[in-house]
């Protein structure tokens, strides 16, 4: 099978950065979310990326508007997934609502549309199995900024078919990504690994041993890492590390505990970037 119609649940910082990736390879996509003004932020956004790369001269206006001619946004499920061939999802991380949504959405999908999860901590195999197509249905984890970064992880839950995994594996080709093949394990490799880091260096602001500034400083000039660990969190987003990590903990014990500062930081709605301050205060500037 080969995939044409691409639709996006969800169009949020990765979300819409994954409309815009497909949008750009060629494929035909639709991204819905369930309020409008999340539509409206998730084309902006993609809007300015474009813009940004026209005034570069990266790319011409002529094709910047192909590519937004491709995207088709939606509040309707149907009209969303309704002629699919696979659907990438990037609900929001609570079982729960994702549960309700594969539930609505293989009412309307068709008999062979594939079902991709941008899930980046929740069990892919438990998702899978809530599905009429567990075979079906595998790990597409994208990383943020979704067009910049080069790599997906695909990862293959209990029962996804190599077939799958070709077709996928083949999609992500399509959109500039180099892909690893990962077998489920709590977090993957990438989280597993990032977001135990990233946790250490709260550990380390909370123990008082240096300033955010160097802790950064130390991690960019010492490892040659492009981002300090603490200013990630705040682009990742201190709730969705928060959830990762209390997620290997879970799995794994005690040696991934949340450190008590990344805690207190999401109970005191400093998520980082997206809510204008989390380690460092983004309203300023
Ligand atoms: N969207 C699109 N393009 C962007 C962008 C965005 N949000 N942010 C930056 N860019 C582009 C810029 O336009 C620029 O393009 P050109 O080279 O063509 O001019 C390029 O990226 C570099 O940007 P800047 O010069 O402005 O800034 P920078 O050198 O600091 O790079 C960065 C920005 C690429 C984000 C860099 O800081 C970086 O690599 N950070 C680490 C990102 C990372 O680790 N991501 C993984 C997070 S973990 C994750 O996503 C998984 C999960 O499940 C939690």
């Amino acid at each position: 099978m080969e995939i044409k119609n691409v639709c996006v649940l969800g169009a949020g910082l990765m979300g819409s950065g994954i409309a815009q990736v497909c949008a750009q390879a060629g494929f035909q996509v639709t991204m819905r979310d369930i309020e409008q003004r999340f539509i409206d932020n998730g084309m902006n956004t993609i809007r300015k990326n474009l813009s940004r790369e026209v005034e570069k001269g990266k790319r011409t206006q002529a094709d910047m508007d192909a590519v937004m001619a491709r995207i088709k946004p939606t509040l309707d499920l149907k009209e969303a997934a309704g002629n699919a061939d696979a659907v990438v999802e990037v609900v929001v991380e609570v079982l729960n609502i994702k549960k309700q949504v594969y539930k609505e959405l293989q009412e309307v999908v068709p008999a062979h549309c594939l079902f991709f999860t941008n899930t980046s901590g929740l069990s892919i195999t438990e998702m899978a199995a809530l599905t009429d197509r567990p075979d079906r249905f595998i790990g597409t984890h994208f990383f943020n900024p979704v067009p910049v970064m080069k790599l997906m992880e695909l990862i293959m839950a209990y029962e996804t078919s190599e077939e799958t995994l070709a077709i996928a594996k083949a999609w992500g080709e399509k959109l500039g990504k180099e892909c690893v093949i990962v077998k489920e394990g709590p977090a993957f490799v990438v989280n597993r690994v990032l977001c135990t880091m990233i946790n250490e260096a709260f550990f380390t602001l909370g123990d008082g041993l240096a300033t955010p500034e160097d802790i950064d400083k130390a991690m960019m000039l010492g490892c040659n890492h492009p981002i300090g660990p603490l200013a990630l969190a705040d682009l990742i987003g201190n709730d969705t590390l928060l959830h990762i990590i209390e997620g290997l903990n879970e799995e794994l014990g005690d040696k991934y505990r949340p450190a008590p500062l990344l805690k207190k930081l999401v109970r005191a709605g400093r998520l980082g970037r997206k809510s204008g301050k989390g380690v460092y205060d983004y309203t300023k500037k």
